[in-house]
């Protein structure tokens, strides 16, 4: 039986940990090439070979435009295409409340989590209309339309995020190229890792479900907006968050 993602090419950014490795593993286990990306150099490339798939690392830092320019232009060089783009990096950054937050911290999370995101669709989406074709999927937040404290930064990034991902959504959906954004509750990656296990509990505690998320779950939203059984899918803000916004 033909693999969802036969044929296809996926590039994944943060790929090295977290929802981006469980994405990269789901959509290399689905038949993509993939283009790992990553500012830190990791072990996902390894384990995608080491399990019968395809994929390459391609370094980057999302905070630099001509980084993410590169991060394309290798794409279109290795494997010839960008079907599917999934735009993840992203850090914590500084948490304190607004006025004692540093406005290096401030800018340092906004440069990842939102330049970042603005910067790969824009190579991504000059190549996808090239195509004639191609999906997008950024990685926004519960925290993309409501506030946390002491998260600032973070959250005015994330609430960037789903903008941008509108906005995109509606300049190129008829180009033939659909965008969407997931939004995950509280996941338990190492982006949690500064959190002890009180902070944890607490936060899972404002999850209905009663615990925090896995990546793989994350990855599973991903896999489907990506593909063509997403079809009539664009410009959407996917919560995934165990009913954390009901609440
Ligand atoms: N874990 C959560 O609770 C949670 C919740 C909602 C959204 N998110 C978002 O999910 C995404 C993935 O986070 P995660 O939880 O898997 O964390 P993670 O720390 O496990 O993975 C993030 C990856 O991004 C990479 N990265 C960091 N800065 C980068 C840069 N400048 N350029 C390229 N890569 C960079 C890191 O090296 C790391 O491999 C982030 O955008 C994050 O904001 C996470």
């Amino acid at each position: 039986m033909k693999k969802t993602f036969e044929g296809k090419v996926a590039l994944v950014t943060g790929a090295g940990s977290g929802i981006g490795q469980a994405a990269a593993f789901a959509y290399a286990v689905n038949g993509a090439k993939v283009i790992v990306s990553d500012i830190k150099d990791n072990d996902t490339v390894a384990k995608i070979v080491a399990d019968g798939g395809e994929a390459y690392f391609v370094k980057t830092d999302v905070s630099k435009a001509e980084e993410c320019e590169q991060l394309v232009k290798k794409t279109i060089e290795k494997y010839g295409k960008i079907d599917i783009a999934f735009n993840n990096a992203g850090i914590l950054g500084e948490t304190n409340n607004l006025a004692e937050m540093s406005n290096d911290g401030f800018e340092k999370v906004i440069a990842v989590n939102l330049n970042g995101v603005f910067y790969c669709m824009k190579y991504e989406i000059s190549a996808m209309l090239k195509q004639g074709s191609g999906v997008i999927v950024n990685t926004a937040s519960i925290l993309g339309t409501v506030g946390f404290s002491a998260f600032s930064g973070y959250v005015a990034a994330k609430h960037g995020v789903v903008g941008l991902t509108q906005t995109a959504a509606l300049e190129y959906s008829s180009k033939g190229i659909r965008i969407n954004c997931v939004a995950p509750g509280f996941i338990n990656t190492p982006l949690l890792s500064t959190l002890n296990v009180k902070s944890k509990e607490e936060l899972s505690l404002k999850h209905p479900i009663g615990r925090l998320g896995e990546a793989k779950e994350v990855a599973s939203l991903v896999i489907w907006l990506s593909s063509e059984e997403a079809s009539y899918a664009t410009g959407g803000y996917y919560p995934i968050d165990g009913g954390y916004l009901t609440s």
